[in-house]
């Protein structure tokens, strides 16, 4: 029992959720799936040897899928994968460029910039979406739509705004078939979603557990790079946007040259911090050492130290795991706090006030 609120009891978390976030989170393995059927009808008249860099161009929600394709092609693809959270694009942007633009609503006036440089630039452009006007300027423009449903927010729709990109970038040669990758992974999720679901108690449901940890907490993920440094950006973010509560991100080894020198002082602040390691079996046999090393250094100063394992057989589907368990976490710890997990007021407030000028 936490604030009065009982995670126990499925009718309060269904009651506070009345935009359907855990929907959403439940029906992630089948987005996967039909994800990738879309992008499968998707034709592409260009080839791997015309290709000396992948862009990701997006934000927030429609950006994030960007990070995991970057971290996923990372040991896999020729080229590198680089995401684009700007107005501008970068000037080695070129006809060498696969530049995908990913906005869910079509709408996000960053993107829609980013688009119109791309197309000046002569960049070989896919837009993924749900329609708005980056999808209409798309069809006008003859370039390849990968239209996805819309009705869920953008943070929910990760299936659809990941798993088009590897299957395009598998189609033209640049990664390898992700066919039997995309399997285990829904096979995965949908084992994993009976144990993370809001009918599990508290006892056996580990992201219910970490809703409680996180509770009248600062929560700080700590990921690793390569392997899980875009799960722990994306634990923030949803625990921003779904929470409604501020979190931290840092990644090992990067954080053992400057952030482990920082817990010190304030010690009363630093007792508010509750650190979420995510590990991973890929993690860097070096780095595995540092984490045990970084946890003997910060455990005494903080509220608590948890380790998070992924996983599953193949890299989609261990990266994923983390990511539902820290969606679920998300979730419950809106719950906590009353707060409906869909609605984002403040990211709507910002674009109405820009819309303005
Ligand atoms: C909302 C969310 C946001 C949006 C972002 C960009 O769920 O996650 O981060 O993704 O404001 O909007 P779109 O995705 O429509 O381009």
């Amino acid at each position: 029992m936490t604030n009065g609120v009982d995670l126990n009891q499925e009718a309060l978390i269904a009651g506070n959720d009345p935009g359907g976030m855990l929907k959403a989170l439940w029906n992630l393995p089948e987005q996967c799936e039909e994800a990738e059927r879309i992008a499968q009808a998707i034709d592409v008249n260009f080839t791997a040897t015309e290709i000396k860099n992948v862009m990701v161009t997006g934000l927030g929600g429609s950006a994030i899928g960007g990070d995991l394709l970057r971290v996923y092609a990372g040991d896999k693809a020729a080229v590198p994968v680089i995401v684009n959270r700007d107005y501008t694009l970068p000037a080695f942007v070129d006809a060498s460029t696969l530049l995908f633009a990913v906005s869910y609503s079509g709408n996000t006036e960053e993107t829609l910039s980013a688009y119109a440089q791309a197309k000046e630039k002569g960049a070989k452009i896919i837009v993924l979406t749900t329609g708005g006007k980056l999808g209409q300027l798309a069809e006008a423009d003859g370039y390849p739509v990968i239209k996805v449903p819309g009705g869920i927010s953008p943070r929910a729709a990760t299936g659809y705004l990941l798993i088009p990109t590897i299957v395009i970038m598998a189609k033209i040669g640049l990664l390898p078939d992700a066919g039997d990758e995309i399997k285990d992974l829904t096979g995965h999720l949908r084992v994993l979603r009976e144990h993370l679901k809001p009918a599990v108690p508290v006892e056996q449901n580990l992201a219910k557990q970490l809703a409680t940890k996180f509770y009248n907490r600062l929560p700080v993920i700590w990921g690793v790079s390569g392997t899980t440094e875009v799960v722990a950006q994306r634990w923030k973010g949803q625990i921003n946007e779904n929470a409604k509560a501020p979190a931290y991100w840092a990644v090992l080894p990067e954080l053992n040259h400057n952030e482990i020198v920082g817990f010190e002082k304030p010690e009363n602040v630093l007792k508010q911090l509750e650190v979420v390691i995510l590990r991973d079996r890929a993690d860097h046999p070096r780095v595995q050492k540092r984490i045990e090393i970084s946890k003997t250094i910060i455990k005494d100063a903080v509220s608590g130290v948890t380790e998070v394992y992924s996983s599953g057989n193949s890299t989609l589907a261990r990266t994923f795991s983390l990511t539902y368990t820290g969606d679920y976490t998300s979730v419950y710890l809106a719950t906590l706090y009353g707060i409906d997990p869909t609605p984002v007021k403040m990211i709507d407030f910002l674009k109405q006030k820009l819309a303005e000028d």
